[in-house]
């Protein structure tokens, strides 16, 4: 019914532009297939796993949002195999190569009550009486293989952890953590929109959370919320169940800070180290403090792009630094085309790691130097840069172009 007219983007816009397109090829059947590709949601039923989401009946009216949604992994942060036995894609086989280690005797596809992930990893949950639990092995969904779970899942396997204690506050909506159940099992509408009962009753007469009136670091809280680490001060929980859109993220959640000398979740300095940590990046950013928000990059519902980009990848840094940051002597050594803005400013900070792949949102160009003395990644030495090179010799070369003429 209505796109995300009506509002402006800081130094963007352009955005409905994309949107009906898109919302007419997904309400057509059309699927985007290469953005989703991009994207990196694998094997992707369309339709499939929603029809007994909360966030339905918004669709009703919202159509062109509900559709974008549908395509965005917000809409698939829990998989229910009873609903949506598609997306459950690993082989629970006897020939499996790498069965045997991981699954034999241990588990069927039969005990998986819920399951999550649409990119990379798939992971598993049984149900105990107490509650759901990780299975020990999880399902590579690009590579097609069974893996040890990441490091940090085999940690919550292994303490017994539920799910509900570590994991449903952020892959649900409106969790509740004594009653232990959830406004909607995934990331649905009122996720960002607070809740609809009385927006839905009258009709749409009663307003609806509008995230693109608040102040931008309101704004990014919205995400914040998901996308960050920290601690519920009251309940000890890993998320933010008791926090609602437009509200302080800060009164119910601590997000945890970075510690000059670096931790398990920062690198020295304080470039985030692990998934799920885009907000404190960008809290660290100049883009923070210049004003944006999430929604700078990344449109809300969906998009056709890689990561619902609001364009994608080598053009989404260039509509507003139109000057490309060019003055700066690593930029001069660089022709266009070669490192793209991605490469250097938002490098992979856990290259090489078991869990998913993520860029910093600091921003932080990371220097060989410091890769050198701490061990971090550098932007320079990435697998899709010069690999081959070490950062001993980055550093030197980045040192000499920094030399005055
Ligand atoms: C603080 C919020 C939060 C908590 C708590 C959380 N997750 Fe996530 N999870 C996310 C976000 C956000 C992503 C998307 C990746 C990113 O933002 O870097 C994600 C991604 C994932 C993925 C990758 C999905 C894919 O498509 O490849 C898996 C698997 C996963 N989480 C499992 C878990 C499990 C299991 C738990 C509990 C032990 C858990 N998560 C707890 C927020 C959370
Ligand atoms: C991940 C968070 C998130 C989810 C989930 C989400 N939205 Fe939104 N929505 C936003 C944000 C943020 C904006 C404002 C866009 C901006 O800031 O540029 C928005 C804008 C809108 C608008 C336009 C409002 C305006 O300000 O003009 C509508 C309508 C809307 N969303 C409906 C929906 C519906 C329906 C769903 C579920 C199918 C949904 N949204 C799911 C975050 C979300
Ligand atoms: C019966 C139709 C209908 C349903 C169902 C519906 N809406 Fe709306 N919605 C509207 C109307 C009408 C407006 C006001 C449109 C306008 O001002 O242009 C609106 C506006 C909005 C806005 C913009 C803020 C505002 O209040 O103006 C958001 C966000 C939104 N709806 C989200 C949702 C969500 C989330 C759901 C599901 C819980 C939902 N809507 C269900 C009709 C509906
Ligand atoms: C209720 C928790 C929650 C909120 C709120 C939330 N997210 Fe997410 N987000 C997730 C989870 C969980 C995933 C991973 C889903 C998966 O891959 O299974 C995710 C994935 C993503 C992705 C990866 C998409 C892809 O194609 O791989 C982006 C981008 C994203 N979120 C942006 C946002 C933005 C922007 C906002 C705020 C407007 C937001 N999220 C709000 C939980 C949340
Ligand atoms: C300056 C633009 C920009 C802003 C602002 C921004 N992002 Fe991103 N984001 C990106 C780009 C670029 C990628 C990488 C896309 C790719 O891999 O192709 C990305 C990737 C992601 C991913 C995928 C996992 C990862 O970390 O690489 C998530 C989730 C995400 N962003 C969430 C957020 C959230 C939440 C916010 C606000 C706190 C935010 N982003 C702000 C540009 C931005
Ligand atoms: C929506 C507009 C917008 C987009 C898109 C955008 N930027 Fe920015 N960028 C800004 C603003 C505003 C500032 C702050 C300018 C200032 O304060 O001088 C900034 C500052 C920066 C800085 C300066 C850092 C510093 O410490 O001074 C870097 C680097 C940067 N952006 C890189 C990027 C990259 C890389 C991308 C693409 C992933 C990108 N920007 C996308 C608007 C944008
Ligand atoms: C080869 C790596 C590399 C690439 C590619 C790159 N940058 Fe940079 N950029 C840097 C470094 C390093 C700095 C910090 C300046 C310095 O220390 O030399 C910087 C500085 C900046 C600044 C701060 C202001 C300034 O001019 O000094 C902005 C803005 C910026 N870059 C934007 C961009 C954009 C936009 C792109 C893509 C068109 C881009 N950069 C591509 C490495 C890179």
């Amino acid at each position: 019914m209505r796109g995300v007219r009506g509002h402006r983007r800081p130094l963007g816009g352009g955005v409905a532009r994309l949107i009906l397109p898109l919302a007419i090829a997904a309400l057509c059947g059309v699927t985007p297939a290469a953005g989703l590709m991009e994207s990196g949601v694998a094997r992707l039923t369309r339709g499939a796993g929603v029809a007994q989401s909360g966030s339905r009946p918004c669709g009703r009216c919202h159509s062109s949002e509900f559709a974008l949604w549908s395509q965005h992994p917000h809409s698939h942060a829990l998989i229910d195999p009873q609903t949506d036995p598609r997306r459950i894609t690993a082989r629970w086989g006897r020939r499996v190569p790498g069965w045997r280690e991981y699954v034999e005797g241990r588990f069927q596809r039969e005990q998986v009550v819920r399951a999550f992930g649409v990119g990379f990893y798939q992971v598993y949950f049984r149900a105990d009486p107490d509650g759901h639990r990780l299975l020990p092995a999880c399902w590579h969904l690009t590579e097609r293989r069974w893996l040890p779970l990441p490091a940090e899942l085999a940690r919550v396997e292994k303490e017994g952890a539920t799910w509900g204690e570590r994991c449903a506050g952020c892959h649900t909506t409106g969790y509740r953590p004594v009653e232990r159940t959830s406004d909607e099992l995934n990331v649905g509408c009122t996720a960002c929109h607070g809740d609809g009962a009385e927006h839905l009753a009258s009709e749409g007469r009663t307003p609806m959370l509008r995230p693109a009136l608040l102040e931008p670091k309101r704004s990014a809280e919205v995400c914040g919320a998901c996308h960050s680490r920290g601690i519920d001060p009251v309940t000890g929980a890993p998320y933010a169940a008791r926090f609602r859109p437009g509200a302080v993220l800060g009164d119910t959640f601590r997000v945890m800070a970075a510690t000059p000398e670096g931790d398990a979740w920062f690198w020295p300095g304080g470039v985030e180290r692990l998934p799920y940590m885009e907000y404190q990046g960008f809290l660290q950013s100049a883009h923070f403090r210049g004003g944006l928000r999430c929604t700078s990059c990344h449109l809300p519902h969906g998009s056709q792009y890689g990561k619902a980009l609001v364009r994608r990848t080598e053009e989404l840094c260039t509509e507003c630094h139109t000057g490309g940051g060019a003055r700066g002597p690593v930029h001069l050594r660089h022709p266009a085309g070669s490192a793209g803005c991605v490469d250097c400013h938002m490098a992979v900070v856990n290259p090489g790691s078991d869990w998913v792949p993520v860029r910093t949102h600091s921003l932080r160009f990371l220097e060989p130097k410091q890769a050198q003395a701490t061990g971090m990644p550098s932007s320079c030495t990435t697998a899709a840069c010069h690999a081959d090179r070490g950062a001993a010799w980055a550093a030197e070369v980045v040192r000499a172009w920094r030399q005055p003429p």
